[in-house]
């Protein structure tokens, strides 16, 4: 039913540096699959086949990323390789790609604000690729998350407990628990200190957004860091009407850092080999 996908991809990625100096920080492989073709996957299984990438300067990599390359294709073409580019070319046949740039980095509410062009009046998912979510036991989280937004047609975010000292790396939600898995949002704080935090439930970036959120974005002064955050917009409309958070069922990694990418890349490369070897 939702068929959007919003990737917000600006960002500079420095924590990667010199990786990142020329290559979008969405492009880094866990193990040989790009962050964003993870993405991606995980936004097609939950029927959002319309990709929505909002750039900046330096990401280019990303539109030929999902892109044919005809004279790649024709060189491995008959080889052992072929089947590598499988996965990648059968995306492209199912997704729709489009793309905005973002020309200055005003943080997560104004670049989900420059998707908007794209997104268009509907209700869309969100996807930040530096964290990579994976359930081996079910749907992907943005699948698990369409199914509620069938039941709620209302704004959802994930979520995930976080050992206290670690609150002030994410937004941090608050609420009434509506079922074990299910909290209707009452606070929400960016990046709060462990003393102001109001729980230890923090977003994972994963998003299903109704369009009523960009007027509310336009409306949102620079929160924390001088930036105009996506936390603080959807603190309003929990004001207003429901946002939910859930507890989504799977295993999240932050990408965004070395040490959860390294444990991203042992993690996936021990399934690949368990895969490969039955
Ligand atoms: C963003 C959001 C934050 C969320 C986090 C999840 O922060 O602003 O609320 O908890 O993503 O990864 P960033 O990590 O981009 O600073």
């Amino acid at each position: 039913m939702i068929k959007k996908c919003l990737f917000p991809a600006a960002g500079y990625g420095t924590r990667f540096l010199p990786a990142t100096k020329s290559m979008p920080k969405e492009m880094m492989p866990i193990v040989s699959k790009p962050l964003i073709e993870y993405g991606v996957e995980e936004a097609l299984e939950a029927g959002m086949s319309d990709i929505c990438i909002v750039t900046g300067r330096g990401k280019r990599a990303l539109e030929d990323h999902f892109d044919v390359n005809y004279e790649l294709e024709q060189q491995i073409s008959g080889t052992s390789k072929e089947g590598l580019l499988d996965n990648i070319r059968q995306l492209i046949d199912q997704c729709t790609f489009s793309y905005t740039r973002q020309h200055e980095m005003k943080g997560l509410g104004h670049a989900i604000q420059t998707g908007k062009a794209l997104v268009g009046d509907q209700p869309f998912g969100v996807v930040l690729a530096d964290d990579l979510c994976i359930n081996t036991e079910g749907h992907g989280v943005l699948s698990q998350m369409a199914q509620l937004y069938k039941q709620f047609r209302c704004s959802i975010i994930a979520v995930q407990e976080v050992p206290e000292d670690e609150v002030h790396k994410y937004g941090v939600i608050a609420g009434q628990a509506i079922s074990d898995d299910i909290v209707r949002v009452e606070h929400m704080v960016e990046k709060p200190s462990k003393e102001n935090a109001p729980s230890n439930l923090a977003i994972i970036g994963r998003y299903i957004l109704t369009p009523d959120v960009f007027d509310l974005i336009a409306d949102t002064e620079p929160g924390k860091g001088g930036e105009i955050q996506i936390t603080d917009a959807l603190m309003k409309q929990a004001q207003r009407g429901c946002v939910l958070a859930y507890k989504f069922k799977g295993k999240r990694f932050d990408c965004g850092s070395i040490d959860g990418f390294i444990e991203a890349t042992n993690y996936c490369y021990d399934r690949q080999c368990i895969e490969q070897s039955v």
